[in-house]
């Protein structure tokens, strides 16, 4: 497995992977109009396929953000969620922040233990942060000393 830079012939297949993970799709042009930003996007790739992506960015000079990560269902646990949040990890900690922080819907108990396994320390859970109603927990990791401002 490989985890390397998004090019647009990923994006299908990266919407594929989002639509099969989340309720609420961020849609094809949003993914689109983000790269074009140059946030960061990587893919996961495993025997030529891509099965899992992240994008993150940094919001308000301090605060690293994780936008978006996910792996095709039928490739979990194999470690690749592992790999992408890693390397996302450690290009935001290159650079001069406090903290990475995320929103995870607060029913989402796969994602939350799986972040809790990076040290992510849960902030606040904000009520009905999803079109679903569902609240998002915000879970933030501390990179050195700083105040948290995920809004
Ligand atoms: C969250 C997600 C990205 C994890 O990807 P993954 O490739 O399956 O994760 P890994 O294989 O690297 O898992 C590493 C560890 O995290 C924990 N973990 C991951 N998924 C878990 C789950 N569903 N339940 C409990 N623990 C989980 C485990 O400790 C796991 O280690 P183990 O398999 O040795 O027990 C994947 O489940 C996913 O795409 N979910 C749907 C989308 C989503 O919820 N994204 C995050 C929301 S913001």
């Amino acid at each position: 497995m490989i985890i390397r830079k998004f090019n647009p012939n990923d994006l299908k297949r990266v919407f594929e992977i989002e639509n099969m993970s989340f309720d609420q799709s961020y849609g094809i042009k949003m993914f689109q109009q983000l790269y074009e930003m140059g946030i960061g996007f990587l893919v996961a790739e495993h025997e030529g396929h891509v099965i899992g992506y992240v994008m993150f960015w940094i919001k308000y000079e301090f605060n690293g953000h994780i936008i978006s990560i996910a792996v095709d269902e039928n490739y979990r646990r194999l470690g690749a969620g592992t790999k992408l949040l890693v390397k996302a990890i450690s290009i935001l900690s290159m650079l001069n922040i406090d903290n990475i922080y995320l929103e995870v819907n607060e029913h989402n108990d796969g994602a939350i233990e799986f972040y809790r396994r990076f040290n992510f320390q849960i902030d606040r859970t904000v009520p009905n942060y999803y079109a679903s109603g569902d609240g998002a927990v915000i879970m933030y990791l501390p990179l050195r000393k700083g105040h948290i401002s995920s809004n």
